[in-house]
């Protein structure tokens, strides 16, 4: 059964965050912008890995709750649920067997070569089973739901092409089964600079996080580093990373102005940071009101996503249906 990329079908598009830590600007312009711009013209997917983060959260009580507010974040910052299919990953049960189906054609070598598995483990994060087939589970995720595209931060970039070298694998051994997606990565917010202006990330603790009160807030933005240029001389702004933070925000005549001062001298760094405070809480103030309702009212949250996995089941027991025949596990 060839599935052709030409087919006028309406474009399915899929993507997953792990509950493992607060929302970060980095997270919403690499992956939950682009995945709401999605919303009106596709299908789309959207879940919350709880499985994955097993690999990092051994605590059952942040899991719950992180899960909870994974889902008000996605839901506040204004994603549909009747607009998109959205659960979480756990209750569709079939990802794991699906996952054991793609272990049989995963080269070890494949998954000895992704650098988030060696990055993880070099933070001191136990290097388990688990973490080492963190790639594996991820490609069952997707594979599941057949989608066209997937957008993620740059970071994931492995992971996609990881899932492509398993559907193709399978799909020559057993038969076309899957879909081989491809990853959707934006040139312009591929990699957000944290606070010390590497890669932002709950892992390097240099995030700003969408959700943080005004206080919170204000204190992340002023501790953005900077380097000890003095106001009047000129900068560079491409490797300034609070010129690179206010962009995300900055409508472009500011940006323009922004950018003359950079250049001829007369940028202050601490009027710049209190600009890009003020942006980032006006921005994000309405979403920060809205997900305190939904945490007020978490029977709303999980409602909404047991509606979601009864439509996500119902495509992944298809696509595991197929993947059982082709294998010869029906008989
Ligand atoms: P973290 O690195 O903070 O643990 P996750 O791994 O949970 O973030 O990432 C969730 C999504 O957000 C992924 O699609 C990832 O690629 C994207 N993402 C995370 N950090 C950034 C960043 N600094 N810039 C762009 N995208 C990012
Ligand atoms: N590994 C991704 C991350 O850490 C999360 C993830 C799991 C994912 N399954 C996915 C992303 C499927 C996209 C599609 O960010």
């Amino acid at each position: 059964m060839a599935r052709k990329r030409s087919e006028k079908i309406m474009q399915r598009i899929l993507s997953g965050i792990q509950p493992s830590g607060k929302l970060h600007i980095g997270n919403y312009f690499g992956m939950m912008k682009p995945m709401l711009a999605h919303m009106a013209s596709s299908e789309l997917y959207v879940f919350i890995v709880d499985l994955h983060a097993l690999t990092s959260v051994q605590d059952p009580e942040r899991l719950r709750r992180g899960t909870l507010e994974a889902a008000a974040d996605f839901l506040a910052l204004g994603l549909d649920p009747d607009r998109c299919i959205f659960w979480v990953q756990s209750d569709v049960p079939e990802v794991c067997e699906l996952t054991w189906l793609l272990s049989i054609v995963t080269p070890m070598g494949l998954l000895e070569r992704c650098h988030s598995y060696k990055d993880k483990v070099a933070k001191s994060i136990p290097a388990s089973h688990g973490l080492f087939s963190y790639p594996v589970l991820m490609a069952a995720d997707i594979l599941l739901y057949q989608p066209h595209l997937v957008p993620v931060g740059k970071d994931q970039k492995q992971h996609i092409e990881v899932t492509r070298d398993i559907a193709i694998r399978f799909n020559n051994t057993f038969g076309e089964t899957f879909l081989v997606p491809d990853g959707e990565i934006s040139e312009n917010t591929a990699v957000i600079p944290g606070l010390d202006g590497q890669k932002m990330s709950k892992s390097y603790d240099n995030t700003i996080p969408i959700f943080a009160d005004e206080k919170e807030l204000r204190k992340k933005v002023m501790a953005i580093q900077t380097d000890a240029t003095p106001v009047e001389a000129p900068k560079n702004p491409d490797t300034c990373n609070l010129y690179t933070l206010l962009k995300l925000f900055a409508p472009e005549d500011k940006m323009a102005e922004v950018h003359e001062l950079y250049v001829n001298g007369g940028a202050a760094y601490g009027y710049l940071k209190q600009d890009l405070f003020e942006l980032i809480n006006a921005r994000f103030a309405p979403a920060r009101k809205r997900k305190q309702e939904l945490l007020d009212n978490p029977d709303y949250v999980r409602q909404v996503l047991a509606k979601g996995a009864d439509k996500a089941r119902e495509k992944a027991m298809k696509t595991l249906q197929l993947a059982r025949e082709r294998v010869g596990l029906k008989y």
